[in-house]
């Protein structure tokens, strides 16, 4: 634990910083006691048991992202047999939902882990058809290092070229994606350089404006994971407590279509962004 001393933005006292725990909250994601129907508010991600699992030897794969979202997406956007066209492959994963769910599925990445994984690089990677479904699960810019080739998202060296990394994939997908097609992304919060970087907000925003509307945000929680174990949760909670900041323990799931704007929603963030 860090060495006690007082906080520069609050009178809170430190020496009894556990005393808070249950009064003051750093979490993203508030639910309200008095929601007679948390059916309508949450969703309890159910363990399926029928559904494939991911291989053991390529379980150790970082940022997987869970099986119930390619599942979910694929039943409700597409019919049996239609193409669904995995950007980010990783595990596979998608491809072993999208098959056992008699779909088909084309899966790329620069680096495959898996022999049904087509090496290639999703910034040109071209399909012969054109794709019902997209799912995209991006390198969180550099949150993680997966590969060394400059063309890995995590290699990205400042934020721009991070977002100029992610426009030239939405533009090469709009070229292999239905017109009526949707285009699912996930992506989380990064807290760098002493600020929360709403990444995946941004990445939905490029979507917004090449082509997309939106359709449904959803907040997943993170579930089961290194960053969440009860072990980091005390002294993340103490740091966040006295810098001011909280935690997102949690991805966006940002489902897209293509399709044209009726509120010109390209026009508002023109506004909203423009340089006097
Ligand atoms: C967050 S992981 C995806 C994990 C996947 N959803 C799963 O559950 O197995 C991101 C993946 O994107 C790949 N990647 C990064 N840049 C890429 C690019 N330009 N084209 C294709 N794949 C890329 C990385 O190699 C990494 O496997």
């Amino acid at each position: 634990m860090e060495k006690i001393e007082k906080s520069k933005i609050n009178s809170l006292d430190f020496d009894n910083w556990e005393d808070y725990v249950g009064d003051l909250t750093t979490n993203a994601r508030w639910i309200s006691s008095l929601n007679e129907k948390p059916l309508f508010g949450n969703w309890l991600i159910p363990k399926r048991k029928n559904l494939p699992k991911i291989p053991d030897d390529v379980k150790s794969h970082h940022g997987i992202w869970i099986s119930e979202i390619p599942y979910q997406t694929i039943m409700r956007f597409t019919k049996e047999n239609d193409l669904v066209w995995s950007i980010f492959g990783g595990t596979g994963i998608d491809y072993d939902i999208a098959t056992f769910l008699n779909r088909r599925c084309i899966i790329n990445d620069l680096f495959p882990k898996r022999d049904f994984i087509i090496e290639a690089d999703s910034s040109n990677f071209k399909l012969n058809e054109k794709a019902k479904l997209v799912l995209a699960h991006p390198p969180y810019w550099d949150m993680v290092h997966y590969t060394e080739d400059e063309n890995d998202g995590s290699n990205q060296k400042s934020l721009l070229d991070f977002i100029r990394w992610w426009e030239k994939i939405v533009l090469n997908v709009n070229e292999s994606i239905d017109d009526n097609g949707h285009l699912i992304l996930a992506c989380g919060n990064m807290y760098k350089n002493s600020e929360e970087i709403c990444l995946g907000e941004i990445l939905k925003n490029i979507c917004l404006a090449n082509g997309y509307i939106l359709k449904q945000h959803i907040i997943k929680d993170y579930g089961e994971t290194k960053g969440s174990e009860a072990k980091n949760y005390n002294v993340n909670y103490y740091r966040q407590l006295k810098g001011g900041y909280g935690n997102f323990y949690g991805d966006n799931v940002f489902i897209l279509k293509r399709a044209k704007s009726k509120n010109n929603i390209k026009e508002a963030y023109e506004y909203i962004f423009r340089k006097d």
